[in-house]
């Protein structure tokens, strides 16, 4: 299996396009600098309102916080067959690794947890779709050692994207590891003459920095496309602009559930059916991953971790 990158290489800045990354970056500083500059008294309310604070609230006195920090550690495999009649004969069998929102600050052991489950499991590419840090402005290297130490682990190369917790500050660090970033980007993975093409959009949630149309630009038409978006929020715009799979993340599923699994809050700015798993929007196939970390706490409820194996089918 070859990769070819279908951009352009250089800064980051250059990369993601200069109004974009100046956008994107003035947004992260706005988020940073209304908590460093808000008084004291301010800080104390906003952090007694937030939602962080709310949970633990609800979750420790009840219990569910111990609970929910045991099924948080109890990764599951979820494993899904995409067929298509635009999978080359010779991606017949591929099979892609997809993992999501590890917020590795919020949650301790979850590099361990992972091997666990994917040591046994085989495939031919990871992708992964954002949400490294637990909260942005923390220090990039938190999830970046956590990276590191994800790396080795991996039996293929991984292609990523950033989510809404990522500081645009994480991506050279990512990509010395070895991690490929797309910033509004597109690869080409080939094997012989056969190819399929994997793009990637900056987040759309937090940032609105995904420029659907920009990674889509270098694909030709009439082949096998994923979109790696953060959010599955862009949904609309991905089948329009031709995509067939679209691999998306943010939501946790709504990580807090009632048994059978539905979810009374979900973070996601698209219909329920997206919040996770499986799902379709006319000619395009999606999947929203429900992660393999926490948020606000370390806990989850009737809403396990995972990671997926999708396995191409012609
Ligand atoms: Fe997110």
């Amino acid at each position: 299996m070859q990769l070819e990158a279908l951009h352009a290489t250089g800064s980051v800045e250059e990369r993601l396009g200069l109004k974009t990354h100046k956008l994107r970056k003035q947004r992260e500083k706005i988020l940073k600098t209304r908590l460093s500059s808000d008084s004291f008294i301010d800080r104390v309310i906003d952090k007694m309102v937030s939602s962080d604070f709310i949970m633990k609230c609800i979750t420790w006195p009840t219990g569910i916080a111990f609970l929910g920090g045991l099924e948080a550690g109890n990764i599951v495999v979820e494993k899904h067959e995409i067929s298509h009649a635009m999978i080359p004969e010779a991606f017949d069998g591929f099979k892609i690794l997809h993992l999501s929102d590890h917020h590795f600050a919020c949650m301790k052991g979850q590099v361990e947890n992972i091997a666990k489950v994917i040591d046994g499991l085989e495939y031919d590419l990871v992708l992964i779709t954002g949400d490294y840090m637990h909260k942005y402005y923390e220090p990039v290297s938190l999830a970046l050692d956590e990276l590191e130490k994800l790396y080795p682990l991996l039996k293929a190369p991984a292609l990523t994207i950033l989510g809404n917790h990522d500081s645009l500050d994480i991506v050279e660090g990512m990509e010395t590891i070895g991690y490929k970033v797309l910033l509004n980007e597109a690869w080409k993975v080939s094997k012989g003459d056969a190819s399929i093409f994997v793009a990637g959009v900056d987040d759309p949630y937090y940032f609105e920095s995904d420029d659907i149309a920009a990674a889509s630009d270098n694909i030709p038409k009439d082949t096998f496309s994923i979109l790696l978006t953060h959010s599955p929020e862009n949904y609309i715009e991905a089948e329009h602009q031709g995509f067939d799979f679209l691999l998306a993340g943010h939501t946790h599923g709504g990580q807090f559930c009632l048994p059978g699994g539905y979810a009374p809050l979900h973070h996601g700015r698209c219909p329920r059916s997206m919040n996770k798993g499986l799902w379709r929007y006319g000619e395009l196939t999606g999947y929203t991953s429900r992660g393999c970390g926490t948020v606000s706490i370390a806990a989850r409820l009737n809403c396990k971790p995972e990671v997926a194996v999708h396995c191409l089918t012609k």
